[in-house]
């Protein structure tokens, strides 16, 4: 079954689904997107992906083109049109739209362009060990205003095919003074050797990730408490435990830190129970099936 896309009012098979050669988004990476994980026809954290979105459209002066619940509306058509029923995302983007190639605002009244695709994901893991994964360390290469989740991700681009070609998931990224931001596509998390939970506190130099605010709304119940204190390169190799969050990861452990193991090389108690915690979020508050 071929797959759909929505583009400003159509849907399409994604073949034959067109954006213009002049689109900002082409052009300039004038545009700004949304990743939303669906299980099981349950958007998770979708009140937090959409006030995202709206959030960077506001930052960047780009107007929504349609309202949300019409933006909703299309979220459901789309995973019902490309027939997932587990485990899928959906991506939605916006650029200001296509007019003349000139680096200043189009005229007003240029019409956003609208994109919104899906596609059916493997189902959400079983098994916290077997999702372990490793990442590698480098430069953090990107903008002043990371906060904003526009589609200019060159560096990151760059930064996750560098963690591939060294065999790992994903680039921890360490800014100038040694601090480590957040990863190429996720944030992360440690458990110090003082045994706290860290995480970085928001600010323009990381994502404000919907998956780390959902699971900092879950610690409370899971009687643990977070500190929003950034940490160095130095205590992320110290760490006993670290972990990652993003839409599409959910709470993934990492027990390999450029080759070397993170602790006994084992997931830890804390991301244990923190994955557990997330995926009764993610089935809407059942255990995850054995
Ligand atoms: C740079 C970056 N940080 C963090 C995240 C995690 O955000 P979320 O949990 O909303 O997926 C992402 C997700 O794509 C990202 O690209």
């Amino acid at each position: 079954m071929s797959r759909i896309a929505y583009v400003n009012g159509r849907y399409l098979p994604l073949a034959a689904a067109q954006i213009r050669v002049e689109d900002r988004g082409f052009l300039f990476g004038d545009g700004i997107y949304e990743v939303v994980y669906v299980n099981r026809g349950r958007f998770v954290d979708a009140e937090k992906h959409l006030a995202r979105l709206e959030r960077s459209l506001r930052e960047v002066r780009i107007a929504m083109p349609v309202g949300r619940p019409a933006l909703e509306g299309i979220l459901r058509e789309i995973v019902e049109r490309n027939r997932i029923r587990d485990s899928g995302l959906i991506y939605i983007q916006i650029t200001r739209g296509a007019a003349r190639r000139e680096h200043v605002f189009p005229q007003a009244g240029t019409r956003p362009t609208l994109v919104v695709t899906a596609r059916a994901l493997a189902s959400f893991p079983k098994d916290v060990d077997t999702w372990a994964t490793g990442i590698v360390t480098g430069p953090d290469q990107r903008w002043a205003r990371c906060d904003i989740k526009t589609v200019n991700l060159l560096p990151n681009v760059l930064a996750k095919q560098a963690a591939k070609e060294a065999g790992a998931f994903e680039m921890a990224l360490v800014d100038e003074a040694g601090m480590v931001t957040e990863c190429a596509s996720s944030n992360i998390w440690i458990v110090d050797a003082a045994g706290r939970l860290r995480t970085r506190p928001l600010g323009h130099d990381i994502l404000p990730g919907c998956t780390r605010a959902a699971l900092a709304e879950l610690l409370a119940g899971e009687r643990l408490t977070l500190e929003e204190r950034a940490f160095s390169l130095d205590d992320l190799r110290a760490a006993r435990e670290v972990f990652i969050t993003s839409a599409t990861s959910f709470v993934r452990p990492i027990t390999r830190i450029d080759g070397a193991t993170v602790g006994e090389g084992e997931v830890g108690p804390v991301t244990r129970q923190l994955f557990a915690a997330f995926s009764r979020h993610v089935q809407g508050g059942l255990p995850n099936a054995a």
